[in-house]
């Protein structure tokens, strides 16, 4: 039941229907313009899910020598509305023959197996009915897929659970679906690899604008991000907006409000590393930070890039205020871009329930009181009324970036 079928791939494809290769074709070029692993790892696990009719699956990322759970999806379960909160899971497998998932990353080879609850004693790995248990599920086929860039970095491990027959009843995989599925994990394994490098690329970024406190700025900026992409994403669907627009903006917002506070590099230690209150000069020193940010985003035209001109907005109109009493330009209401007013409540949220070189963190309940209190004052009303419907996603996100 362990086979390795990338040799049968290059028959399979001379056999393809033209309309199956055109939607591969079509799926990689959506996949080569998003930005966000996340989106990558959404866009590519429903994609291969279609292809193989897989009712359900998960993708696991090889992170620090081991395969962290990183995105799931199941119809029977969550429907399509996505997985939610369990998409902030933080399990993680070590790269070993004792799961499925760990034993394809061994051997980077694929696993199929045709029953879940029947497999081999004589095979190394055992399946994990947890899943089914909590879940009240029932797993019959695996397919276990390596993630494999470039034709040898292993990225991680996609699996797809329970392929559909026409009756919708769980069958086992096809042979044509495990000659199709590489082909499609191969690409996309390279995009999630790039996407990667970026992420890093931008925290480092902010990181560098935030240098008295490294590893708090990291996990800050990632909360900030991910809060921004769950506030954004319930906005935009409560407003009914396309999906494929949701999925890009959702892709920009998490990327740009990583940096919203990059301008930090601007402002001096004795100011941006002090213990205790600032004095209104230096507050209106530290204010300049929204300023200079923006300078190092300029110039911004009509032809720079989506993502370039929201880091622009956020950088230089996150601490405006939906009142007008905010800076640097005092805006207010819709006149503060969507993203701004987005990134200024995740990050008033973060620097609230966070302990601060000036502050102790506050607690759950004190800074739910003030976000509510500032609603329409500090805050966008809609975005807050919003922030208290997904508070068990919030809290989630905090607990995976501690
Ligand atoms: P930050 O620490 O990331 O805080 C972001 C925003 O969260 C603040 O923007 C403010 O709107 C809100 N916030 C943070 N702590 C508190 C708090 O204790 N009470 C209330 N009501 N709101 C809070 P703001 O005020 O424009 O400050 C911008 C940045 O200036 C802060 O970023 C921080 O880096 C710095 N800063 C502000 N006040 C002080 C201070 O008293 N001492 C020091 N050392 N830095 C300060
Ligand atoms: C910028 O460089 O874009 C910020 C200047 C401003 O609008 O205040
Ligand atoms: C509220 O809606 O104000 C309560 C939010 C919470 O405590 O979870
Ligand atoms: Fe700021
Ligand atoms: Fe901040």
């Amino acid at each position: 039941m362990n086979r390795n079928h990338s040799e049968g791939t290059a028959l399979f494809t001379q056999h393809l229907k033209k309309a199956t290769v055109v939607s591969i074709i079509n799926t990689i070029s959506e996949l080569n313009q998003l930005q966000d692993v996340d989106l990558i790892l959404d866009s590519t696990l429903r994609e291969a899910r279609a292809l193989a009719k897989a009712d359900a699956g998960s993708i696991f990322l090889l992170r620090n020598g081991e395969l962290e759970f990183r995105h799931v999806q199941n119809d029977s379960i969550f429907g399509m509305s996505g997985a939610g909160l369990f998409q902030y899971s933080t399990e993680s497998l070590p790269v070993s023959d004792s799961s499925i998932v760990g034993h394809c990353a061994l051997t980077k080879a694929m696993v199929s197996i045709d029953d879940a609850y029947a497999i081999d004693e004589k095979l190394p790995y055992r399946f994990n009915s947890s899943f089914d248990e909590k879940n009240g599920y029932r797993t019959v086929s695996i397919l276990a897929v390596p993630l494999i860039s470039r034709g040898h970095s292993l990225v991680g491990v996609m699996q797809l659970i329970n392929a559909k027959d026409r009756k919708n009843r769980a069958t086992v995989f096809s042979e044509q679906v495990k000659a199709l599925v590489p082909i499609f994990t191969n690409n996309a394994a390279a995009l999630i690899e790039r996407s990667i490098l970026n992420r890093e690329l931008i925290l480092r970024m902010a990181k560098m604008a935030e240098l008295h406190d490294p590893k708090e700025t990291g996990v800050h900026v990632q909360r900030v991000s991910a809060f921004c992409a769950e506030l954004y994403q319930r906005w935009a669907e409560n407003r009914g907006l396309p999906r494929l627009e949701i999925r890009r903006f959702r892709d920009i917002i998490s990327h740009a409000s990583m940096l919203h506070d990059a301008g930090k590099v601007g402002i001096p230690d004795s100011i941006l590393k002090k213990p205790g209150r600032l004095t209104p000069e230096e507050f209106d020193v530290m204010k300049q930070h929204t300023l200079y940010g923006a300078q190092l985003f300029s110039n911004i035209s009509s032809e720079s890039s989506a993502l370039d001109r929201v880091t622009h907005e956020i950088i230089l109109h996150h601490h405006e205020r939906w009142n007008g009493t905010g800076y640097p330009h005092g805006l207010s209401g819709e006149a503060i871009p969507l993203a701004a007013r987005i990134t200024a409540l995740a990050d008033v949220f973060d620097a609230l329930s966070s302990k601060r070189s000036y502050k102790e963190a506050w607690s759950a309940e004190m800074t739910f009181a003030e976000i509510r209190k500032e609603s329409g004052q500090h805050f966008d009303p809609e975005l807050v009324e919003i922030f208290f419907q997904i508070t068990g996603i919030l809290h989630a996100i905090q607990m995976k970036f501690q």
